[in-house]
């Protein structure tokens, strides 16, 4: 029997306690595909996983990360979906297709409910697949399923973003990053923030018509107000949290919308301003697979190439972890699984 390797990690372990594995590769049963994953990327939330701070994880020692892309080697009975040779990712949450969001979702997120891609072969329902992009190679594929996907909910899920309208991003990590790229492709005037000067000037270069660096100008909403004429931003991403989010409120126009996806600062928040401001703070949870279908076919047309910072090989995978860790990086980090 063909053998494969795959990593474990007990949540709560940390870093260290990611462990490489032999195991057998897997038989697609009814209605699935046997998909040899080639790449897969790192996500704040896959450190959460090993921190043992993410909810909803299940019981015992899991495969960890989410977002996996490669290419299909065997379907099982019943599947018409796919056919060997096709590229593709899985969704993050692989009972999410269409619609809003249930309950009973918030369970099959990969990486943490269900089993996770930091294997070299998964079986995957084919329900729970997409086509990647014909211009992406595996790697950039892998950064699509989490950062990809939420970005373009944040942008677009509710209501589109139009041209002419202004976007706030917060950060440079891998969400922000496609939220700047998209938002940039449909027309928007995008600001940045960042604490890095050098990561700002790359952000320029990626389509951001206007910088700021959060450690130098840490009261930033009034600078945002002032490269909107006083007016506010349209939009907000707003990946910071709780430290942020009473600034990325003061930052946003009246009736502005604020989609809140990050936990990355505490802090608080006087409720009186979203009132008076009637700004929408909207709760964002990745997206369905009809948002990753979207995402797909916008990135192919746009031509849009995902900002992978830095590679890993598949034995270096506590030092992509710890590369992450240390936020030093600009869009995503990817593992290969060969
Ligand atoms: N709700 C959802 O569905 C969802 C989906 C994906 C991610 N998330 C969350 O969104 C957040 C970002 O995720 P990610 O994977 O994109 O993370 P990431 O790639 O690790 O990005 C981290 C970046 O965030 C920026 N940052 C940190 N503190 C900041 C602050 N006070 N103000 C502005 N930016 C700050 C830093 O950018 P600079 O180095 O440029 O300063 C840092 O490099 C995490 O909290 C994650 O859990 C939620």
């Amino acid at each position: 029997m063909a053998s494969m390797k795959y990593y474990t990690v007990q949540p709560g372990a940390g870093i260290d306690g990611l462990t490489l594995q032999t195991g057998e590769i897997p038989e697609p049963g009814d209605g699935q595909v046997l998909v040899k994953l080639h790449a897969a990327s790192l996500n704040f939330r896959d450190l959460m996983v090993v921190r043992g701070h993410y909810p909803g994880v299940a019981p015992g020692a899991l495969v960890p990360l989410s977002d996996g892309a490669g290419e299909v080697v065997r379907c099982g009975a019943g599947s018409t979906k796919f056919k060997p040779g096709d590229r593709v990712a899985g969704i993050f949450m692989q009972s999410w297709l269409a619609g809003p969001m249930v309950d009973a979702d918030a369970a099959s997120g990969l990486g943490a409910g269900l089993p996770g891609v930091l294997a070299q072969y998964r079986v995957f329902d084919e329900a729970g697949l997409v086509p990647v992009p014909a211009h992406l190679n595996f790697a950039q594929a892998a950064t699509l399923p989490c950062a990809g996907v939420t970005a373009w909910n944040a942008l677009f899920g509710l209501s589109a973003v139009q041209p002419g309208q202004t976007v706030l991003v917060l950060g440079t990590g891998g969400v922000s990053i496609f939220a700047l790229q998209l938002a940039h492709a449909a027309g928007a005037r995008v600001i940045v923030t960042s604490s890095s000067d050098a990561k700002l000037e790359r952000a320029r270069a990626l389509g951001a018509a206007a910088i700021i660096n959060y450690s130098t100008t840490p009261d930033w909403a009034p600078e945002v107000r002032r490269l909107t004429g006083g007016r506010g931003v349209d939009v907000v991403v707003e990946t910071g949290g709780a430290g942020t989010l009473a600034a990325s409120v003061a930052a946003t126009r009246r009736n502005g919308a604020v989609h809140m996806i990050g936990v990355l600062t505490m802090g608080q928040i006087d409720p009186i301003s979203i009132l008076l401001g009637g700004v929408l703070v909207r709760g964002v949870m990745v997206g369905s697979r009809d948002m990753f279908e979207a995402l797909n076919q916008a990135v192919e047309v746009a031509g849009i190439s995902p900002v992978i910072d830095r590679v890993f090989a598949f034995d270096e995978v506590k030092r992509a972890y710890e590369y992450l860790q240390a936020a030093g990086h600009m869009g995503k980090v990817v593992v290969t699984l060969d």
